[in-house]
């Protein structure tokens, strides 16, 4: 079935020598060990890191994964304390890194940019501690994140952690509805925004939103007593408009934009945006910050206490509040980031996720902090002001390891070789992939255009629930495959499971599934466990269910296949169908509605939607205009449907179920539909091919 033999990359040899694992052999001594005695495996690691209290001998992992033996559990150094932003800063200026840059900040602009050292953050990490304290943050409360990426994002999820609270970051591409319903569902007290970000050529509003979110959420019983506001684009305005061309470059922060003679800015400066804020909920981060002590002693948790919750898409249209706790977290984001991207003290990592989603998470912030790492973090998007900008900040910053999303690829690549080749990459030793399968194609032009076949390709699978990567080439190492993400990661062991719950040994192809926890997988779902265990536990008993579909081949390598769930993946985005298909109906035109998901050449997947409309309701233009506005509002502009199509029926089977392989089928226009025999009207079927929009 497939030529997978002639198409295998061997790493380079040059990186393999200096490669923390530098052979295949080595590899799976590591891994055996890691299965065979998770301890002894896990110990040198659990030993750099500070623990307040150990953890109690004999407990260092337990679990159950078998819910016909009882409630799903997972612990890992049960027993133990800690504090995680201790263990990412203080440990680090302890150790001497504490004028080591932490983080490159390049602003939406090019003449916006920053940096700040270990120290500093660790200072400004304090001060914000001590700010969320006055407000009455204990441990254990959740805060609300509603960010763009800046430096204050990572500030305030590491305050959080200080003072043992819990964040619950909302993607700052997401509607106001979206916003409110997690802050409903997380009951964060607080929440912390920004006034305006740029991205590219558009200004987006973020207060804006959360006021609406705000209101929305008070409306549903759920008060956010206060909100903290960082002044963004009005303090970026300010400081070009009073053209200021001082420089503090050297000790803690420096911004690149008080250089700036570019006295436009985005567009920003021609006047402050004027912000409502209300009293005594609303407050600025600045003058909030302004008296706070730069101490703060950090609150000790336990290993299990949650670390941060964040939300994934379920198939049943309510999003998922996946939680992640303190100890096994931290070993195994610092494990991955370790191996995976082969990091090494003088590197300068980037990756370009936005801190809104899980490889935010675990690779702009924790992992890479708890490796003393220095990173980048960017703001803008790949178009601007031009269409070599990630090349450029690659140039730029001298970027050794790069991380980023097919889709973001897939779209570079339609601009040819030539804003690659203006600038020099040779700095570059590791590229990541992350969030969606990435077809051959695009990974032939990220290895020979990107990495001059010198760099090794890591095509790392994970997920929201993972924390952390679990399949995954290791650089100088694993021979690549393009498009496929090898082998598991230490601790990790996957199993192929056919649909009646028979163990695939050897090639073949199933669910992918995993028959015990590694150290960062998340313990919960906030609030339901029962829809944890039903969801992950309860269709193969004894094992964690992917949702995902997998091949091993003859050589052992894994091939993530897709989703076997209604989930879909439009440019690295997790979505259900059924949760467009809810902001569908809710259309007064709308009587029906069904979404399938159809290959985008740039985006992975994206949305082809089926409306049937109420009785005596038009089809046309207006309406899909409406329908379209509706889910960008709702959800977030990423979800906008590609295909909006007239279905005056839809195929139903006789007890009313959608048969949507059907339309999958019209959705690509191709009528080998299979067996419709069960169909309550196979009519139906030809209507819909006939019915298929000129655009589709
Ligand atoms: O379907 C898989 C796909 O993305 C899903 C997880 O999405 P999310 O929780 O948003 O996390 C994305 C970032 C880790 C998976 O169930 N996926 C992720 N990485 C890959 C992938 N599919 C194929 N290859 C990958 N490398």
């Amino acid at each position: 079935m497939d030529n997978n033999k002639q198409s295998v990359y061997a790493p380079n040899p040059r990186l393999a020598k200096s490669a923390h694992i530098s052979s295949m052999d080595e590899y799976r001594d590591m891994h055996k060990k890691s299965l065979d005695n998770p301890e002894d495996f896990w110990l040198p690691i659990y030993k750099q890191f500070h623990w307040e209290t150990p953890y109690t001998p004999g407990k260092f992992v337990n679990f159950n994964f078998d819910m016909s033996k009882g409630p799903v559990e997972i612990k890992w150094l049960d027993g133990a304390t800690t504090n995680i932003c201790y263990n990412l800063l203080d440990r680090n200026v302890r150790c001497g890194n504490g004028d080591k840059i932490a983080y490159y900040w390049e602003g939406n602009d090019p003449e916006d940019y920053s940096r700040i050292t270990y120290k500093k953050l660790l200072q400004e990490v304090c001060r914000f501690a001590n700010v969320l304290k006055d407000h009455g943050v204990q441990k254990g409360d959740r805060v609300a994140i509603y960010m763009p990426m800046v430096l204050e994002v990572v500030i305030a999820m590491l305050a959080c952690s200080r003072v043992g609270a819990v964040h619950a970051i909302t993607f700052a591409g997401f509607s106001a509805d979206s916003l409110a319903e997690r802050i409903i569902d997380s009951k964060s007290k607080l929440l912390v925004t920004a006034d305006c970000v740029m991205r590219g050529e558009k200004l987006i509003c973020l207060k804006e939103i959360c006021d609406t979110a705000m209101d929305r959420a008070a409306a549903q019983g759920h008060v956010v007593e206060c909100c903290i506001v960082v002044e963004h684009l009005g303090r970026l305005s300010a400081s070009l408009a009073e053209q200021d061309h001082a420089s503090n470059g050297t000790n803690g922060t420096s911004n690149g934009s008080s250089n700036g003679t570019n006295g436009s800015a985005n567009g920003a400066a021609n006047g402050r945006k004027k912000i409502n804020m209300k009293e005594d909920r609303d407050f600025w981060w600045n003058e909030e910050m302004e008296d706070a002590s730069s101490s703060c002693y950090p609150v000790w948790v336990s290993a299990e206490d949650p670390l941060f919750m964040l939300y994934t898409s379920g198939s049943t249209g309510k999003p998922k509040g996946v939680l992640h706790t303190t100890g096994g977290y931290l070993m195994y984001a610092a494990t991955t980031f370790k191996y995976v991207f082969d990091y090494k003290p003088s590197d300068v990592y980037w990756c370009t996720a936005d801190v809104g989603w899980i490889t935010g998470h675990t690779y702009v912030v924790y992992g890479p902090l708890a490796n003393g790492a220095t990173s980048v973090i960017f703001e803008g998007t790949p178009f601007h002001p031009g269409n070599d900008r990630y090349w450029s900040v690659i140039d730029k910053y001298k970027v050794t390891q790069f991380y980023t999303a097919p889709t973001a690829i897939r779209s570079l690549m339609k601009f040819g070789d030539e804003p690659v080749l203006k600038h020099n990459l040779a700095t570059l030793k590791v590229l990541g992939s992350v969030g969606e399968p990435i077809n051959p194609e695009a990974w032939l032009w990220y290895y020979k255009l990107i990495g001059k076949e010198e760099c090794s390709i890591v095509d790392t699978f994970w997920q929201t629930e993972t924390g952390g990567h679990v399949l995954t080439p290791l650089p100088g190492c694993t021979p690549m495959k393009p498009g496929s993400a090898t082998f598991p990661f230490f601790g990790v062991q996957p199993v192929l499971m056919d649909e009646s719950g028979k163990v695939i040994e050897g090639p073949g192809e199933g669910y992918l599934v995993f028959s015990r926890p590694w150290p960062g997988i998340m313990r919960t779902l906030f609030g339901n466990h029962e829809r944890f265990e039903q969801v992950y536990f309860s269709r193969f008993h004894g094992y964690y269910c992917t949702g995902d579909g997998a091949r091993r081949d003859e050589d052992g390598y894994l091939w993530v296949t897709g989703r076997v769930d209604d989930m879909l993946n439009v440019s690295g985005h997790l979505m259900s169908t059924s949760e467009v298909e809810s902001v569908l109906v809710e259309h007064d035109s709308v009587a029906e509605a069904a979404v399938v998901s159809r290959p985008h050449p740039v985006k992975g997947e994206c949305l082809y939607c089926f409306i049937t409309p109420n009785e005596g309701a038009a089809f046309d233009k207006k309406l899909t205009d409406e329908l379209k506005k509706q889910v960008r509002e709702r959800i977030g502009p990423f979800a906008q449907p590609d295909v909006i199509q007239h279905a005056p029926g839809l195929p139903k089977t006789r007890s009313g179920k959608i048969m949507r392989r059907v339309l999958r089928k019209v959705a690509v226009n191709d009528r080998d539909v299979g067996d419709i025999s069960t169909l309550a009207d196979e009519s139906v079927v030809e209507q819909l091919f006939a019915n298929r929009p000129p655009e589709a």
